[in-house]
């Protein structure tokens, strides 16, 4: 249908005193428009090396180029939560929703990661929540070793500006990306690590656990890890008790 004739169509609708849709939203005719807002590139780094905020961190992803999913993605999914937080939690990649929404973790499986939070306590508002690949793949495909080479100073200098006193790995993909492994998950899970940086003086405690989806899909596993959410609320407590 073209412009002129949808125009025609709505002017013909809207006489015929139609003023209501039967359907939530009405039908997308058009493709989805990219919805990035417009940025400021002024005094914006082109060197991420020289990047100190995650204003500039945003500006600098969502400017750059050398990923081929981002061609594919209506949106950059930055991050979601309370920059000022001690957890970081990163996941794998933005889905469908996240996509289109812009913010990590508003699916199924984000539901389900808000009820593995508030089960110890913690919520949207408590951590700061990201993904190792801030452009969602097609299909909702894992994303390849090289889109998660070509992603990874974007989540170094991420975890640096955020310094928090705990990582937490979402699944597989993140885990193996930040503990540079070729182990497994199940290996993984449950135990705690200690994430290096350059730019950093001291190591990060890092747990990995099982991703929400992957619990989604194989509830079986949600014993452990209530297991692990355990662990990481004591080691909050001793931190707080600490004032780490
Ligand atoms: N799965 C992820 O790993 N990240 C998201 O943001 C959503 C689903």
């Amino acid at each position: 249908m073209s412009i002129n004739s949808s125009f025609s169509y709505l002017f013909f609708l809207k006489d015929s005193g139609v003023n209501s849709f039967l359907q939530n939203s009405p039908n997308k005719r058009y493709k989805a428009i990219k919805k990035d807002a417009p940025l400021d590139r002024a005094s914006h780094p082109n060197n991420i090396q020289n990047i100190e905020s995650l204003n500039q961190l945003e500006v600098f992803i969502k400017t750059s180029n050398n990923c081929p999913l981002k061609n594919q993605a209506l949106n950059t999914v930055f991050a979601d939560g309370n920059p000022s937080s001690k957890i970081m939690l990163i996941g794998e990649a933005p889905g469908a929703e996240e996509d289109k929404s812009g913010k990590p973790f508003v699916g199924a499986a984000g539901q389900l990661l808000n009820k593995m939070l508030a089960a110890i306590n913690l919520d949207r508002n408590s951590v700061y929540i990201t993904n190792i690949v801030p452009w969602r793949p097609p299909n909702n495909r894992a994303p390849n070793t090289e889109e998660i080479l070509q992603c990874l100073p974007f989540i170094q200098k991420h975890i640096e500006i955020i310094h928090p006193s705990i990582l937490v790995l979402l699944g597989g993909t993140a885990t193996k990306a930040m503990l540079a492994t070729t182990l497994g998950i199940t290996k993984l899970r449950g135990k705690w690590y200690e994430y290096n940086s350059l730019n950093i003086k001291e190591p990060i405690l890092t747990m990995a656990m099982y991703h929400p989806a992957f619990l989604l899909r194989s509830p079986g596993h949600k014993k452990e890890t209530w297991e692990d959410l355990q662990k990481i609320q004591k080691k909050i407590i001793t931190m707080n008790n600490e004032n780490i």
